[in-house]
């Protein structure tokens, strides 16, 4: 099936940190030029690490993560978290599997965000994109993102540079 409507967009469940460690290791060994974070740190997180992760998103008071799942498959996750000021919230880990990509799938995990953003009083959405990552950049910018003129190296040892893009959550959710 490929329309996007038999996809299914939920939050996580605490019991399910094993599969949400197997996407995060993939998405930063196959993707690893489209994120901050090294594939060769987070291999050697405990599994307290994981667990701890997946029980805070569950309970989605100052953390969420959103899977999208077609037929029990992950096809795409996204994960967010309170700022310091409780007006934003940071999304972070967006990442749909190659075989389920442009299908609209990352566009609904933004609004998940964004839905959940609104339900905790926040009015704002920030997020880190590679410079280079041309089909994210079009994804945030579609969605209603815009940059905040923010630019810092992209980390991990790399030359490159990130950019900090913004978005209200009411634009996010009109
Ligand atoms: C970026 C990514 C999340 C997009 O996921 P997706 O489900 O394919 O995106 P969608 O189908 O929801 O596309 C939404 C919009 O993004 C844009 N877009 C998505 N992929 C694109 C691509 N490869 N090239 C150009 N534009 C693209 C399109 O403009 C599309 O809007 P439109 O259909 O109205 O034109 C996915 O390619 C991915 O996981 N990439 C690797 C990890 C990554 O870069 N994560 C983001 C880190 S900040």
């Amino acid at each position: 099936m490929s329309d996007a409507a038999a996809v299914t967009i939920r939050p996580v469940r605490a019991d399910e940190w094993q599969r949400w460690r197997d996407v995060r290791l993939r998405m930063l060994r196959d993707d690893a030029d489209y994120f901050s974070t090294r594939y060769d740190d987070m291999v050697r997180e405990p599994d307290a690490y994981w667990r701890d992760w997946a029980a805070d998103a569950a309970a989605g008071v100052d953390k969420a993560l959103f899977v999208a799942e077609e037929g029990g498959r992950w096809l795409g996750v996204v994960g967010a978290f309170a700022r310091v000021d409780a007006r934003e919230v940071q999304l972070v880990s967006m990442w749909v599997d190659p075989d389920g990509r442009g299908r609209g799938v990352a566009r609904r995990l933004i609004r998940a965000v964004a839905t959940w953003a609104a339900g905790r009083g926040s009015t704002r959405v920030v997020l880190f994109v590679q410079e280079a990552n041309a089909p994210a950049r079009r994804l945030y910018e579609r969605a209603g993102f815009r940059p905040t003129g923010d630019r810092t190296p992209a980390g991990g040892g790399r030359s490159a540079f990130k950019l900090v893009l913004a978005a209200s959550v009411h634009d996010l959710l009109a």
